[in-house]
């Protein structure tokens, strides 16, 4: 079916088609007068609707994203938080796909294994998001480039990982910023090569403007949780991370704000129901959170041993007034890294609640996160995403240039389609670059 006719069955004016797939209005007339083509990629946005969302779209997003290994989607809660929408999601894990979907019940579904897309079927997109697992380069294919004279090869490099499936996709629709993030050791991680890798090829060999921090998340919510993001710009904006301000993780909140309070509506299996318990804030969460005996002695056990051997392992035993350690994806084996002190009872485990609220996905003004996954599951999809407003302060401050290079990218796609010169030639259907 060509575009005119897939645009009409959904129902869509010039206008609103043109705002889906992210090209102008001026573009779209083009492709059904057949002076130039559609991608693949912006066929398969208007046949990919679902067919609830056949009528007209919603008003214009600032710009538009793709969330990559998104597991419950906290980057895209983010960057929805900075005007953007999105319009591509990739997640393989049936667990954190259904937590997605149960929180973005939106029109686009959600695609799997990131390996096996085609760049070329993902809709065209202004900013490219990823937390991507990291995975050590191999060195066989890049010493035989070496070998011929090559002086790149950092792509060759990343072969096989699934950082090259983000390399292929930026590198096949140059969208004007993306934002990647990792685990702190990211930088030392193979003695500092991967990160070199990293850098080597978004800097050398696609010629994006890139910029790192390492941010703890600890000035926005009661947790230490350092990360890295990577922030890259098609153009060069300016945009440095060394210009912006973060909170300062001394003075941030304390666990008192994310833990259950005693008159907080009881909700499923959680809590328990007031009523039936005295009204304090240990006492208002479900007694299957508090450690059996059994497990209490060995972590306190296992963490004497620790001691005296001179090991600072342990467990880590919090109050109201504290800030906790890091929540890890396997939180769920024996909560030991973050404790809740209990009067006249063993520690608990936070609830899964508890970890929606200390991963930030739960802040105010927002409906709360839906839970729809077994305890387990929803601890592992906690301790491995990202801390919402902490990307939410990011997608603030890169908006600004995202727009900037976006801006320019339409006039110059104004200024071909007007010039007879370009007409029909060197890609007049691509907006960017
Ligand atoms: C570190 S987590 C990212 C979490 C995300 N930033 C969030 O806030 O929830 C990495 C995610 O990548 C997913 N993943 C790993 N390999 C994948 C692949 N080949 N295709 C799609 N998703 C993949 C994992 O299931 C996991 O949910």
């Amino acid at each position: 079916m060509d575009f005119k006719s897939l645009r009409e069955k959904n129902g869509l004016s010039v206008e609103d088609a043109a705002r889906l797939v992210g090209v102008s209005a001026r573009t779209i007339k083009r492709w059904e007068k057949g002076i130039t083509s559609p991608r693949r990629s912006d066929l398969r946005v208007l046949k990919d609707r679902l067919p609830g969302q056949i009528g007209p779209i919603g008003e214009a997003a600032s710009f538009t994203f793709v969330d990559l290994f998104a597991g419950i989607g906290g980057m895209r809660r983010g960057f929805e938080a900075a005007g953007g929408k999105c319009i591509f999601t990739s997640e393989w894990d049936d667990y954190a796909r259904r937590t997605y979907q149960a929180n973005f019940p939106d029109e686009h579904e959600i695609a799997g294994d990131i390996t096996e897309i085609d760049e070329r079927d993902i809709p065209r997109h202004d900013v490219l998001l990823a937390g991507f697992p990291c995975q050590p380069f191999s060195i066989a294919g890049v010493s035989k480039k070496n070998a011929l004279g090559r002086q790149h090869g950092f792509m060759d490099k990343a072969q096989g990982t699934l950082f090259f499936d983000v390399l292929r996709i930026l590198k096949y629709h140059r969208p004007a910023a993306f934002l990647l993030e990792n685990v702190k050791n990211l930088k030392g991680h193979n003695g500092g090569d991967t990160f070199a890798t990293i850098l080597g090829a978004l800097e050398n060999e696609l010629g994006y403007k890139v910029s790192t921090r390492v941010i703890d998340a600890k000035g926005y919510v009661p947790q230490h949780r350092e990360r890295i993001f990577i922030a890259g710009f098609r153009e060069d904006t300016g945009f440095s991370f060394d210009s912006f301000e973060f909170p300062d993780p001394q003075a941030g909140p304390k666990l008192d704000s994310i833990l259950h309070a005693c008159d907080e509506h009881p909700e499923g299996h959680f809590t328990v129901p007031p009523d039936s318990q005295p009204t304090n804030s240990a006492s208002i969460v479900s007694s299957k959170y508090t450690l059996s005996d059994k497990l209490w002695t060995y972590l306190q056990n296992y963490a004497e041993k620790h001691r005296a051997k001179g090991n600072g392992f342990g467990f880590g035993l919090n109050g109201p007034d504290d800030k906790a350690r890091t929540l890890s994806a396997r939180y769920y084996k024996d909560g030991s890294e973050i404790l809740i002190r209990q009067e006249g009872q063993n520690p608990r485990r936070l609830t899964p609640r508890e970890c929606a609220r200390l991963m930030g996905f739960d802040s105010d003004g927002t409906d709360p996160m839906k839970i729809p996954v077994s305890d387990t599951r929803a601890y592992k999809q906690f301790g491995n995403a990202v801390v919402v407003p902490v990307v939410a302060q990011i997608a603030r401050y890169m908006e600004r240039h995202i727009l900037q290079i976006k801006g320019q990218g339409e006039a110059r796609e104004n200024s071909r389609a007007r010039s007879p010169v370009h007409n029909g030639h060197r890609n007049p259907d691509r907006m960017y670059g």
